[in-house]
């Protein structure tokens, strides 16, 4: 099933969509701003990781539509299927579609899958603490910092605090739009 919001629109990945999730993955300004890294990927990387992905149904990852164009990357990974837990992240590439909205309302969009349709209960991250769009886009969608990992993630010659972030299934019914 696609996923529809009120701004974006969540759909599976597909081969042709390599070429985007490359270039992103292997852009500087990217990589600076989240958790995760890696070498410089190929094509044939890339290739190799999307047959890999696809089949692993225990980390879901949407390419997200805006503007009639692939604009993103949201996930739920590591799903706990036991304790109805996932871990979520999120990254739109390029700076034209950037405070739209389109953060938000996809955030708001995961929510509703994860806890109205795969019956989850909890959602998580960690996030770098200088990441300050970051930290506003969750905290408007009523997550909550529930700790520091202190000087957890080497970047740029310097050790950075994670922040842990959550939002349980009854915070998001209090405050669904
Ligand atoms: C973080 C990210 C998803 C935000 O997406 P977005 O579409 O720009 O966010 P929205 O337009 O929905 O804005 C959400 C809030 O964050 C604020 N915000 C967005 N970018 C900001 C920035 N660079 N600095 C400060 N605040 C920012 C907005 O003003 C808005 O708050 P407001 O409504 O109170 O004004 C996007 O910047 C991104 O993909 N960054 C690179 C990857 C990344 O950091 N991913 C998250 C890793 S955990």
């Amino acid at each position: 099933m696609n996923i529809k919001g009120k701004k974006v629109f969540l759909r599976a990945l597909e081969i042709e969509d390599m070429e985007f999730l490359r270039a992103m993955i292997n852009d500087g300004e990217m990589e600076h701003n989240v958790i995760g890294w890696s070498f410089p990927v190929s094509k044939y990387e890339q290739q190799k990781w999307y047959e890999n992905t696809i089949q692993n149904k225990n980390n879901i990852r949407f390419i997200i539509e805006a503007e009639g164009k692939s604009i993103g990357l949201a996930t739920l990974t590591n799903i706990d299927w036991k304790n109805r837990k996932a871990s979520h992240g999120i990254k739109l590439f390029s700076d034209d579609i950037k405070c739209k909205g389109y953060g938000t309302d996809t955030v708001m969009t995961i929510m509703k899958y994860a806890f109205e349709e795969l019956q989850l209960n909890r959602l998580y991250s960690t996030i770098l603490e200088f990441n300050e769009a970051s930290r506003k886009l969750y905290k408007k969608c009523g997550w909550t910092e529930e700790g520091i990992i202190r000087k957890s993630i080497f970047k740029n010659n310097n050790y950075h605090n994670e922040i842990v972030i959550g939002i349980l299934r009854e915070e998001y019914e209090l405050q669904k739009i």
